[in-house]
């Protein structure tokens, strides 16, 4: 088994997870910077959201990270939503994400989360995401649709 340790980042410590989400999330401002992702990560705090790291030994940064937060939707009751999972380059295949998946599922049960809820990219990049998603036990329940508004910050 691949020796690792899976720890919250908190925002104070934005630089050990700024590698893993900048691959993910290369076009983002906020993940231009350690700064920037300190910036982000301190008022995405407040408004719930908290990262975990996946540590492999004699790496200070994180090979892996998950960020997720608590939702109450009237449709799916308490849930534990994950916006971002993402493994470095050159740490996939050695289930750093099933690990964090796992802690997630737990967490989930720690804060009353009745179920565990993503939204994933259609693209051939995210199709490795989608197999670890559903033998990870979680089903396509939904469509997300999106619509540009020609204001504030596009993507
Ligand atoms: C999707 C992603 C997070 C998976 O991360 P990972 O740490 O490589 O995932 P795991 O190692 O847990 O699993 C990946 C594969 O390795 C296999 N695996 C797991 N542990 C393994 C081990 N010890 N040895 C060999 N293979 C292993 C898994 O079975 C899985 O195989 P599959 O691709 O056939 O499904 C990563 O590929 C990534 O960051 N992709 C780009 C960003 C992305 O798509 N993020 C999701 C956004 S919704």
């Amino acid at each position: 088994m691949t020796p690792r340790t899976l720890r919250a980042i908190p925002p104070a410590q934005a630089d050990l997870a700024l590698a893993a989400l900048s691959d993910l999330r290369p076009h983002s401002p906020q993940t231009a910077s350690p700064d920037a992702l300190r910036a982000f990560l301190t008022q995405a705090e407040a408004e719930g959201y908290r990262l975990v790291g996946a540590f492999a030994p004699g790496q200070p940064e994180a090979v892996a990270v998950a960020g997720y937060r608590v939702m109450n939707l009237l449709y799916a009751g308490t849930v534990l939503y994950v916006d971002d999972l993402s493994t470095r380059p050159a740490a996939r295949g050695q289930g750093h994400a099933a690990a964090l998946l796992g802690w997630l599922e737990k967490e989930a049960g720690r804060l009353g989360c009745a179920a565990l809820h993503l939204d994933s990219g259609v693209g051939e990049d995210r199709f490795t995401a989608h197999r670890q998603y559903l033998k990870a036990g979680l089903n396509i329940t939904a469509h997300h649709f999106s619509k540009r508004l020609g204001h504030g910050e596009q993507r």
